[in-house]
């Protein structure tokens, strides 16, 4: 794509990308015109059937690197940050894109302590760990950048939100009550804000980002194909510039109400 003729980034590490919109998304980075030198592809289990994928793109690409990742454990992380280290070594991590997620549909009267926890602990506190695991090498990566002001280019964590977390939308309110999944997202949304405050002196921006109704197994409302998602996103992140810090956008760079 013409557009993403000047799009670079050193390395980027895509959160459950195993399947669906973050298999999407490692696709584009390989295929960029300038593509990462690193691309870390994360799956919970490299030997299941649902990894093949994902394990086969490796063996084409030699900037791939598929590593086991549960966003859920620390001890997963931290094995995963290290891998990481390993490769990118003072070039650091250029883009932290936090996708992995998990979606239910429960409504107010059926959502439950343990489902919701289950939520929050993969779509919330999961990128929040990763972040917080990763920090010193997205730091390395914007230290090192040529880049002025804030861009993907330079360094950036982008957390995969849901306008169905935006209290104002209510996207869907009618036929989607989701509440865990909203609540999860709405959370997540406070702490990219959070994030952009806190790291935008280190020269880190912080992004949460929409991507589309999503033709995947379980979404009952799909409105475009994980290629359509994708393609828009990458056009998305290649123009995230300052004034996008610490906002919600949707695959076509749409600013969302919180
Ligand atoms: N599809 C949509 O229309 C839509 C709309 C708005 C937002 N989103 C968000 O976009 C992201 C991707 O959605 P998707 O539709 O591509 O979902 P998906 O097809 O269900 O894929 C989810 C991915 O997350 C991984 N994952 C789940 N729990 C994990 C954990 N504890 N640690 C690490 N990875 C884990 C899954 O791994 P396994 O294969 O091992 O389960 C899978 O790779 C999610 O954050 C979702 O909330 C999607």
């Amino acid at each position: 794509m013409a557009e993403l003729a000047d799009f670079c980034v050193f390395s980027v590490l895509v959160t459950g990308s195993n399947r669906g919109i973050g298999l999407g998304l490692v696709k584009r980075f390989l295929e960029l015109p300038s593509p990462p030198q690193w691309v870390f592809a994360t799956t919970r289990d490299m030997e299941a059937g649902k990894s093949k994928e994902v394990r086969e793109l490796a063996c084409k690409y030699s900037n791939l690197v598929v590593l086991q990742l549960d966003v859920t454990n620390l001890e997963s992380i931290q094995a995963a940050r290290k891998e990481v280290e390993k490769c990118v070594g003072e070039g650091g991590l250029t883009l932290l894109y936090n996708n992995a997620g998990l979606l239910d549909f429960k409504d107010l009267q059926a959502e439950n302590a343990k489902s919701m926890m289950t939520l929050y602990s993969v779509n919330t506190i999961g990128p929040l760990l990763m972040s917080q695991a990763l920090l010193p090498l997205l730091k390395k990566a914007a230290r090192r950048s040529p880049c002025q002001g804030l861009s993907s280019s330079k360094a950036a964590i982008i957390n995969m939100s849901s306008n169905l977390g935006s209290i104002e939308l209510m996207a869907y309110w009618d036929r989607l009550p989701a509440i865990g999944y909203r609540c999860s997202k709405t959370a997540l949304n406070m702490i990219t804000k959070a994030q952009s405050l806190e790291y935008a002196a280190d020269g880190i921006m912080s992004v949460a980002i929409h991507p589309g109704s999503v033709k995947t197994p379980k979404n009952p409302i799909p409105e475009i194909t994980v290629e359509e998602s994708t393609r828009d996103i990458m056009v998305v992140l290649s123009k995230l510039c300052e004034d996008d810090n610490g906002t919600l956008l949707d695959q076509l760079g749409r600013r969302i109400p919180w």
